[in-house]
């Protein structure tokens, strides 16, 4: 992924920004409910990591729904960790849902420490995205599994119309224009990470969905 300019960690002013942005969007919180159920779904019970966590809602839902998981969400902003340790605090969740500042790329946690890695609309910001799953495959457990869901930039027109159709033009043009613009992967894209990644998992692929695109892999 060539850009120009490429923000990793998101700077203080927008993270506020995009906290208020992400709680009260129904297209991002949909997107972000479309992965606590999956995510809950297709893990029997153990550790979660949310890389790129930012206000971490998707770590605090994932908790809500069951309560025999534990997330950690990990992020380079220290104000978004801030935001999410208040958020976790506030529904009485931090003892299930705790947050770091960190950077993708050096996890400050063990070898195969976690059962189930994740990620949302953060690996579009990812400079290094195959050392930042070498990394996440050291510390998943052998047999563990990556989702990382981001949005697709490429959809076909028929996508875009049910977006339009679903949301209304004001937030369909703001998801599909204004975010999308600079918060988004193509399928090449994501094809052309995944073919980069010599991490040794024993599966990986891209799935398409909407607006959205999922790169998973197996240890
Ligand atoms: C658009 S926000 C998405 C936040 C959240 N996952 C969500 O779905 O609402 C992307 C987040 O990824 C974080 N991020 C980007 N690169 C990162 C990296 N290398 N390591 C950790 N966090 C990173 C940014 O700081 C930002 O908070």
């Amino acid at each position: 992924m060539k850009k120009l300019i490429r923000i990793e960690g998101i700077p203080n002013f927008a993270a506020s920004i995009y906290s208020f942005i992400a709680r009260k969007n129904p297209c991002i919180k949909d997107i972000h409910k479309e992965v606590v159920d999956e995510v809950s779904l297709n893990i029997y019970s153990g550790r979660i990591l949310d890389v790129g966590t930012g206000p971490g809602y998707v770590p605090i839902e994932i908790v809500k729904k069951r309560n025999d998981l534990k997330v950690t969400g990990v992020d380079l902003s220290s104000k978004m960790v801030k935001i999410a340790v208040k958020a976790a605090r506030k529904a009485r969740l931090s003892s299930r849902a705790d947050f770091k500042v960190a950077n993708a790329g050096n996890l400050p946690f063990e070898n195969e420490y976690f059962d189930f890695v994740i990620s949302t609309l953060s690996f579009h910001h990812w400079s290094k995205p195959a050392e930042y799953l070498k990394e996440i495959h050291r510390v998943l457990k052998k047999g563990g599994k990556v989702y990382i869901y981001d949005l697709r930039r490429d959809t076909p027109k028929e996508v875009d119309s049910e977006v339009r159709k679903k949301y209304g033009w004001f937030l369909s043009f703001l998801l599909l224009k204004i975010i999308r613009a600079h918060s988004s992967i193509t399928v090449k894209e994501a094809e052309e990470a995944l073919s980069r990644v010599d991490a040794d998992f024993s599966k990986k692929g891209i799935e398409s969905r909407g607006v959205v695109i999922k790169l998973y892999f197996i240890k």
